[in-house]
């Protein structure tokens, strides 16, 4: 292999064939192309949601590329596949009476979720609305938008100057939020945040924090956005983060989970009021992709969203969580990690020192975890199995011994 790929967030020094190369998966283990085996404790980067090799999906992508591969939904073109996942989506969401805007990655989901709020204060007449709040840890994507809207500082540096009027407060200080509205409120477009903080070392919210923004959002005329590419579809034990932490936002935007990764899909949901902003006659919504509906990748999120509520996964992170929060426990308990934290399916172990060579040593051994600073992220497939789990923590435990 030569190195011509040049790989994300990764050291561009790093040789080709130091990489892993993974070539098969079935359910929540992976396999290298020396046939060793991994159990995917990551769910491929926070998205496997139906686990790996599920024919069901390949099949209806196949059977959608045999009539036609992808046709843009640039009007006056639409599809039905791309109507139907729309459909299936906003049913499932805090909005089955708003719309639903597709691409490919939860980067261009982020930059037009900020696009969609800007527009609407410009359309309320609200021109002067142009900051972003977001927070400290935050993970939005690499685009200019979404780095600019990054909380991970490293994320931002190097790329020259980024999208103005965005203003980053700690990730869970209410009354650092009040005192932005209080001297800028008549400035801010809308609140950005993740419900649990995945990518910057999985944050569930601290309580009230969400209904707080909430609450600051309605009082001063922002807009609440949840990006949900990480909590979306089932990884807090509902649909959505937005239901389990039961805090309603404006828009939501999804990635990852939506196709389980079978293909690219992610997207905006837009309320009912939100969209009442745009559907006004005579406006053009001027921003969208090529692939915006994508017929393949439609077909492929359709087969993944009616597996998941056959095999009722969207409630299964709790069963998934309560095996989890087991072994993390004994973990802590035997004084292997200094402290646990997340819900759902989503972890992290504190360990209180680089946690890479320490991943280095599970991944050896068979299991894939990301090391984040000085934790340990785990985030399965929501169809992993109590032995699968008992794996992943007897796999840390002898690696942290
Ligand atoms: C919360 C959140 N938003 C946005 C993104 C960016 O998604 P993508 O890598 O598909 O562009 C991610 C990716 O991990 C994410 O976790």
């Amino acid at each position: 292999m030569t190195d011509a790929l040049l790989h994300p967030f990764s050291p561009p020094s790093m040789p080709e064939g130091d990489f892993i190369e993974i070539v098969r998966g079935e359910g929540s283990l992976v396999f290298d192309s020396n046939g060793r085996e991994y159990v995917d404790a990551m769910a491929n980067l926070w998205l496997c949601q139906v686990g790996h090799g599920r024919t069901e999906i390949i099949d209806a992508v196949t059977a959608q590329m045999r009539q036609i591969e992808a046709y843009n939904t640039f009007a006056p073109f639409t599809n039905g596949p791309a109507s139907r996942v729309a459909e299936m989506i906003a049913e499932r969401s805090p909005h089955p009476d708003g719309r639903v805007f597709l691409g490919c990655s939860g980067s261009e989901a982020v930059d037009t979720a900020l696009k969609i709020a800007r527009q609407v204060q410009q359309r309320r007449g609200h021109t002067g609305r142009q900051v972003i709040v977001k927070r400290t840890n935050g993970y939005h994507g690499t685009n200019f938008g979404g780095t600019s809207a990054q909380g991970i500082a490293p994320n931002r540096e190097g790329w020259g100057d980024l999208v103005p009027h965005f203003v980053e407060v700690p990730h869970d200080d209410l009354e650092a939020a009040a005192s932005v509205f209080a001297d800028q409120g008549d400035s801010i477009a809308a609140v950005l945040t993740e419900p649990l903080q995945g990518a910057g070392g999985v944050f569930p919210p601290a309580d009230g924090y969400l209904e707080g923004l909430r609450r600051l959002c309605d009082d001063n005329g922002a807009l609440l956005i949840f990006d949900e590419v990480i909590c979306g579809f089932g990884r807090t034990g509902e649909w959505f983060g937005a239901q389990t932490f039961g805090v309603t936002p404006d828009l939501i935007t999804f990635a990852k989970g939506v196709t389980s990764g079978y293909l690219p899909l992610s997207g905006v949901i837009l309320s009912r009021s939100v969209c009442e902003e745009l559907e006004e006659p005579g406006f053009l919504l001027r921003t969208g992709y090529t692939y915006s509906g994508h017929q393949a990748s439609c077909a492929a999120g359709i087969a993944n969203l009616e597996i998941m509520e056959r095999e009722g996964l969207d409630q299964r992170a709790n069963h998934v969580g309560e095996r989890f929060q087991e072994g993390l426990r004994a973990l802590q308990a035997d004084g292997l990690i200094e402290s646990w934290r997340g819900m759902g399916a989503v972890y992290a172990a504190e360990l209180g020192r680089d946690s890479i060579p320490v991943r280095n040593e599970i991944l050896a051994n068979g299991v894939i975890v990301r090391p984040i600073g000085t934790c340990l992220a785990i985030c399965p497939p929501l169809v992993i199995t109590d032995d699968e789990v008992g794996r992943v923590i007897d796999t840390m435990a002898a690696a942290l011994r």
